[in-house]
């Protein structure tokens, strides 16, 4: 495999985030080892994990097993909702950081905001306190509404990416625009769409054809060159690879509004006022 360079969008509190990863859901601790390794030879440095995945020690094992320079990567990882408070972020991050291998960890993300539980606030401010002390170097949350962004920001904490269900499909306009008035940068999951049928519409594959590139390439590079991150997952080397090869060509402006205009207005499929774990 050739290595790919991935260029990075800069956080506010000094990481660089590369603007494409892997996405590690559903894989087990066996298959997301043998991926990660092959990711990082194939020129992957973002991968993305969570405790809900039950795979963070497979990851581990993945990275441990490429030998690469852990300085080099950037990894990232969510924790569920019973660890929302600053005790339990911290006991989240232990757990983590041990099953990973490592002794920090570049984007920490609340997974989902749970707001019946009604601790998402503490939940952030307790990745903030595990920045100070150089313990996570960026703080995240994960299917954040703009309204729980908010009552965020109020609390002191403006979060540097929020994680989102987006793709061609649904492309959530209005929550990246209060990103936007934020600086918090915006990390698509899912962003081939969920079934990826979304690969078999003719708006994505007459420009797969024109620019000699997949579907799958087209629509990871209307996701980057938007200056969105996107981290998507495969099992399979040579798919992996074909994603990360998107930094060789250009959308142009006409291009990647005929992409925008698969838009059904739809929302993420699951609703994190109701849904989260
Ligand atoms: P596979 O792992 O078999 O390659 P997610 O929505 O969680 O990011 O998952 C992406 C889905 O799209 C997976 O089912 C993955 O299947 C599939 N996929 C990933 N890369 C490609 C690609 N380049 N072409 C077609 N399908 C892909």
């Amino acid at each position: 495999m050739t290595l790919v360079s991935v260029p990075t969008v800069h956080l506010r509190n000094g990481a660089d985030l590369p603007l494409l990863g892997l996405g590690t859901w559903p894989l087990n601790d066996a298959e997301a080892a043998d991926t990660v390794a092959t990711a990082i030879d194939a020129g992957y440095r973002l991968i993305d994990t969570a405790e809900n995945y039950h795979n963070e020690a497979g990851v581990g094992e993945g990275i441990h097993r490429s030998g690469i320079d852990r300085s080099e990567l950037f990894l990232t990882t969510k924790f569920n909702s019973q660890w929302h408070g600053h005790d339990g972020v911290r006991q989240a991050f232990r757990t983590s950081s041990r099953l990973l291998g490592v002794d920090y960890i570049d984007l920490l993300l609340v997974h989902w905001p749970n707001p019946g539980q009604d601790r998402y606030v503490e939940a952030v401010q307790g990745i903030a306190a595990l920045l100070e002390e150089g313990l996570v170097r960026a703080v995240g949350t994960s299917n954040f509404k703009a309204s729980h962004l908010q009552r965020v920001i109020d609390a002191g904490v403006v979060p540097e990416v929020n994680q989102i269900q987006l793709d061609p499909r649904r492309t959530r306009r209005d929550i990246r625009d209060f990103h936007a008035q934020h600086s918090i940068v915006t990390e698509a999951w899912s962003p081939l769409g969920p079934g990826s049928n979304l690969l078999e519409e003719p708006a994505v594959t007459a420009l797969a054809e024109q620019h000699g590139k997949s579907p799958a390439q087209i629509v990871l590079r209307w996701h980057v060159q938007q200056g969105v991150v996107a981290i998507p997952k495969s099992a399979h080397p040579d798919r992996l690879a074909q994603n990360i090869d998107i930094f060789d060509f250009d959308l142009s402006e006409q291009e990647l509004s005929s992409i925008s205009a698969l838009d059904t207005g739809s929302a993420e499929i699951t609703d994190s006022d109701v849904f989260g774990h």
